[in-house]
Parts: C-alpha cells; sequence; structure tokens
C-alpha cells in the first residue's frame, strides 16, 4: 500500500468504527441505569489501560534512545520498582477499588412489587411470560418496559445454555437449564432497542434476537392489557380461509392464539403476533410478505429450527395464512 494511502485509511477505519458504537444495540450509549454504571467502567478501565500503555511506550522509548551505557543502581532501582512495582499497583489497584462496587450495584435485585416477566430461551427464539395480577400474559420475541422502573427479569432455558443481553439497558444473564437467574432491568429513556443471545446455543444462535421497546408507564399498562385479551376474530374471507388452513395444517399442535381452537405450547404464542416489530425473533420484518416466506421457507431462514417448512401450502393458502396472521394485532 503507498504511504499516503494509510492515513486516509485510517481515517475511514475511525469513522466506521466510531459509527458501530452508535445505534440501537451499543453498550456505549445506555439506555438503562445498569448499562449507565458499565459504559462508566469501561470508560475508567479504557483510561487506565490508556495510561499503562502510556507509561510502557515511553518506557520503551526510553531504552530504544539511551545512549549505551551503564545506568546508576539508583536509575536501575527507578525503573525497575516504579515501572514495575508502584505504577501498576497503584494503577491497577484504583482500577480495582473504582470497579469492585459496580457487581453488586448492576446486581441489585428489584424491589418487592415490581414488575416480573418469565423469559425462556428456546432454540432460537424467547418465550416472554409478563406475571400481573389478572394472570400471565405471553408474548414471543419482544420485550416491552415502562421507563423509569426496576423490573426482574426471571431466566431460564429448559435445554441448552443461553444469555439474555441487551447491551443498551443492561449486562448480560446466562440462561441456564436446571434453574432460573436473575436479572433487574431499570430502562431510563424510551425507544426500540435491540437485544440478543450471547451464549452460543446452535445452529441458528446468530438469528435469536429480540426487541425492547420501551414506553411511558401509561402506554406500557395499555399494551399490556391488550396483549392480555384475546385475539381478534378474522374479519374477512381472506383470513377467515387463512385461519382455516393455520388449523388444517397443524399449524394448532405447536401454537396457541387465544380465542381461537389453537392451543400448542411448543412455538411462540401468536395471539398478537401481527403487532410485534418483528417475525422469526428478530430475523424478518413483519408484514405478509415475510409471514409468506416464513412459512415456506423455514430452513433457509433460520438453519436447524424445529418449525418444519410448509412447502406443500398452495399459494392462495400461503397469502391467506399470511394475511391471517398479520392481522393479528
Ligand atoms: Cu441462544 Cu445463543
Amino acid at each position: 500500500m503507498r504511504p499516503h494511502r494509510v492515513p486516509r485509511l485510517l481515517l475511514v477505519l475511525a469513522i466506521a468504527t466510531t459509527a458501530a458504537c452508535d445505534g440501537i444495540q451499543s453498550a456505549l450509549v445506555p439506555a438503562g441505569r445498569d448499562a449507565e454504571r458499565i459504559a462508566r467502567l469501561f470508560g475508567v478501565m479504557t483510561l487506565g489501560a490508556a495510561i499503562v500503555w502510556i507509561a510502557v511506550v515511553a518506557v520503551a522509548v526510553y531504552a530504544v534512545r539511551r545512549r549505551r551505557e551503564r545506568h546508576s543502581h539508583r536509575e536501575v532501582n527507578y525503573l525497575v520498582v516504579g515501572g514495575g512495582v508502584a505504577l501498576p499497583t497503584v494503577v491497577l489497584g484504583a482500577l480495582l477499588l473504582y470497579g469492585l462496587p459496580v457487581l453488586p450495584a448492576v446486581l441489585a435485585p428489584a424491589p418487592d412489587g415490581a414488575l416480573r416477566v418469565h423469559i425462556t430461551g428456546k432454540q432460537w427464539w424467547w418465550r416472554v411470560q409478563y406475571v400481573t395480577s389478572a394472570g400471565v400474559v405471553e408474548t414471543a420475541n419482544e420485550l416491552r418496559l415502562p421507563v423509569g422502573q426496576r423490573i426482574e427479569l426471571q431466566l431460564s432455558s429448559p435445554d441448552v445454555i443461553h444469555s439474555f443481553w441487551v447491551p443498551s439497558i443492561a449486562g448480560k444473564m446466562d440462561m441456564i437449564p436446571g434453574r432460573v437467574t436473575r436479572l433487574a432491568l431499570e430502562p431510563t429513556r424510551t425507544g426500540v432497542f435491540r437485544g440478543a443471545c450471547a451464549e452460543y446455543c446452535g445452529a441458528s444462535h446468530a438469528w435469536m434476537a429480540f426487541v425492547v421497546v420501551v414506553t411511558e408507564p401509561g402506554a406500557f399498562a395499555a399494551w399490556l392489557g391488550a396483549q392480555g385479551r384475546p385475539a381478534q376474530p378474522a374479519t374477512d374471507t381472506v383470513a377467515a380461509r387463512g385461519e382455516a388452513a393455520f388449523l388444517a395444517h397443524g399449524c394448532s399442535a405447536c401454537h396457541t392464539i387465544r380465542g381461537s381452537p389453537a392451543g400448542g405450547q411448543i412455538g411462540p404464542d401468536l395471539t398478537h403476533v401481527g403487532s410485534r416489530l418483528y417475525l422469526a425473533a428478530g430475523t424478518l420484518p413483519n408484514d405478509p410478505e415475510a409471514f409468506a416466506t416464513w412459512i415456506g421457507q423455514t430452513e433457509r431462514i433460520k438453519p436447524g429450527a424445529h418449525m418444519p417448512a410448509f412447502r406443500t401450502l398452495s399459494g392462495n393458502d400461503l397469502a391467506a395464512l399470511a394475511a391471517y396472521l398479520d392481522n393479528l394485532r
């Protein structure tokens, strides 16, 4: 590479790297109390690392530039004790003292009476169950939270280890078969954020995402109330044909649509699937075309998914099924 190209390349890389720090899945642009603590810790750790790096480079430059001659014992002692013992002890000790209290703070539980949500990691999607006074309200792959409240998440998995992580809002927590782990979240601003599974869990680990929608408490309460209601019945003939196809082709063996005969427990609850932002755990945008793509080409979209692709559906049935599911708002 020609020498004058190097600074330009560095500039492009620097811009690309900084741009990557922004967005809906960045731990460096916090939108939660715990993410703020973690981002601050990251800043201080980076500063500490920079001090150590500058000291090491300074000593290296000194060693290269200095004329070859005997050092006095005193100079040698200063270098070894100062650079090898005192500096690391002071810098690392200060970082340790600063960092230690952060851990209990980000693991602090939610107060008694806080909103509780069970989240189960599946291969490769998320079952989300809100525990309310009126019962459990189930949804999937989308977590809605009220801003400014500390919320308790209870995390579990039936088979393999997953890890629940919304970098913008909090730290990550493993979901371990046979036990329930807890993570408290406290969103500090409204918006849409992206979460992902942070532990390799099988073929489609990279397609196991979700969104977190943080709203004002009033909007959240209205949303939760709506999610608790049964599905709205099919309103036109196309959707009615789609509902019939859903029941005839065995979709109801795995999926629940409250208010219809579908009561399967294996796959995501689809009662209000049309109201979600994404399909297939953050993989596809939510529209009728994506429904048809997902149902007809499941294996291509998400390798290893437990849902088989329904290639036997006629084009008309597939379109009607997509319209029916899209209608479930
Ligand atoms: Cu679930 Cu990786």
